[in-house]
C-alpha cells in the first residue's frame, strides 16, 4: 500500500473537524434489520441478488437505508466510480460513472456535500471543480498506483528536459501534478486531447500503457513516464489468447491502462463507461472485461443474457471504500478533502481545459 496516501491522513482529519461548526452533530443510526429496512431496500437488493446471497443482505441493508436517509439530512450526493462494489453502486450511489463523467457531475452538483466513492484523486478533482462544496472521502488511504508514481517536482524536471513540449496529465494524478501540466485527460478522451494540441510531440503522463495505446493511434510522438496501474498492468496478451482458445466466441473488452499486447487482442478498448456502453450495445454472449472485478458485477443486472468470463483483478484502493465507512463519513462529516487554493486554481485550468474541449 502506498505510504503517501497514509501520510495524508492527519492533515485531512484536522481539516475535517472544522466542519463540525457548519454541520450539526448526528448520532449513529440504529443498524437493526427491521421489516421497514427490508422493504425500503428491496429494490436495491433485486439489483444485487445475483452476487449477494439473500442470507447476507441483512448485514448490508441497514447501512443502505441509513446512508440514504443521511444523504437527505446532509443534502449530500454520492458520486461512485464504476469500480465500487455492487451494494454501493446499486444501493447508495446517486451518480455512477467513469472518471470524466464523475468530474463533470461534481462540477455541476448543487448538493452541499459530495461523498466521493472512488479514490483520492477523484475527490481532489471534485474539490478543484467545485471548491465551495464539502468533499468527503470515506477512506483517505484510497490512493492510486498511478497517482503515487509521479510528483510535481518530477513534472518540473520533465519540463526542463523537454522545453516547449506540452504536458498532458492523466486525471489519475494529484492536484499538485495537475497544477504543473497544460491539460488533463481521462481514458475516454486521451487521444482527442493529445491531437487537439496541434504539437508534433506531447508528454502524456504518468501511465506508460495509456501512452503506448494512444501512440498506436496517432502520428503525434508520445513521450511518457514509468507509472502503471496495479490492476491493469497484470493482464497479458498470452492470457487473452488462451481465453480466446478456451472460450470460443468470447469478446474481449479492455481498458487502455492495459499493456499493448492485451489491447491488441481486444475487440474494443475504452474507458470503463465506454466498456459498459459497448457491452450494452453489442450484447455479446460471452465477454471478458479486462479490468477491475466489480465492473461485471455491477452491469450484469442490466445486461441479461451476457455471460461474464473471468479473470479480473481487484483494485486494493477502490476496495477500501465500504458501506460502514460511507456511513461514518456522513455521520461525522469526515474526512474532508482540502486542496491548497493556489494549487487548485492552477490545476483547475488543466481540468477545465479538458472539460471545455468540444468534439
Ligand atoms: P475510467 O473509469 O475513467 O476509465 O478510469 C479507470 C480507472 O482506473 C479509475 O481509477
Ligand atoms: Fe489507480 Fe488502477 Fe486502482 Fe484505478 S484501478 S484507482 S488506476 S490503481
Amino acid at each position: 500500500m502506498p505510504t503517501s496516501a497514509q501520510a495524508r491522513k492527519p492533515a485531512f482529519a484536522e481539516a475535517g473537524t472544522s466542519r463540525k461548526h457548519r454541520f450539526p452533530a448526528i448520532a449513529m443510526p440504529d443498524l437493526s434489520y427491521t421489516l421497514e429496512v427490508a422493504e425500503e431496500t428491496a429494490a436495491a437488493y433485486e439489483k444485487v441478488s445475483h452476487i449477494i446471497p439473500a442470507i447476507e443482505w441483512p448485514a448490508y441493508a441497514p447501512y443502505v437505508k441509513a446512508i440514504n436517509d443521511l444523504k437527505k439530512e446532509r443534502n449530500a450526493v454520492i458520486l461512485a466510480h464504476n469500480y465500487m462494489t455492487p451494494e454501493i453502486y446499486h444501493g447508495v450511489a446517486d451518480i455512477v460513472g467513469d472518471s470524466l463523467q464523475l468530474a463533470k457531475e461534481a462540477a455541476r452538483s448543487e448538493a452541499d456535500v459530495i461523498v466521493q466513492c472512488g479514490v483520492h484523486f477523484m475527490a481532489e478533482t471534485s474539490k478543484i471543480l467545485n471548491p465551495d462544496k464539502t468533499i468527503l472521502m470515506p477512506d483517505m488511504g484510497a490512493g492510486c498506483s498511478l497517482a503515487e508514481s509521479i510528483t510535481a517536482a518530477d513534472v518540473r524536471g520533465l519540463r526542463e528536459k523537454h522545453p516547449g513540449v506540452p504536458i498532458v496529465t492523466y486525471v489519475n494524478t494529484s492536484a499538485e501534478v495537475k497544477a504543473e501540466c497544460d491539460i488533463c485527460c481521462t481514458s475516454s478522451n486521451a487521444l482527442q486531447i493529445v491531437e487537439s494540441l496541434g504539437a508534433p510531440r506531447v508528454l502524456l503522463i504518468p501511465d506508460r500503457y495509456l501512452a503506448a495505446n494512444v501512440a498506436l493511434q496517432t502520428d503525434v510522438e508520445i513521450l511518457t513516464w514509468e507509472g502503471a496501474c496495479v490492476v491493469h498492468q497484470r493482464f497479458t496478451g498470452e492470457e487473452m489468447r488462451e481465453y480466446r482458445e478456451s472460450v470460443p466466441g468470447v469478446k474481449i473488452v479492455a481498458h487502455p491502462e492495459c499493456p499493448t499486447d492485451v489491447t491488441a487482442e481486444a475487440d474494443y478498448t475504452g474507458s470503463t463507461a465506454g466498456m459498459i456502453t459497448w457491452v450494452q450495445k453489442n450484447k455479446p454472449e460471452k465477454v471478458l472485461l479486462v479490468t477491475e472485478c466489480s465492473m461485471a458485477d455491477n452491469i450484469a443486472v442490466e445486461t441479461p443474457g451476457v455471460d461474464y468470463v473471468r479473470p479480473c483483478n481487484l483494485c486494493p484502493y477502490m476496495k477500501m471504500i465500504t458501506l460502514p465507512k460511507i456511513l461514518e463519513s456522513l455521520v461525522h462529516m469526515r474526512d474532508e478533502v482540502v486542496v491548497d487554493p493556489q494549487v487548485a486554481e492552477r490545476a483547475r485550468s488543466a481540468v477545465e481545459r479538458m472539460i471545455n474541449l468540444k468534439g
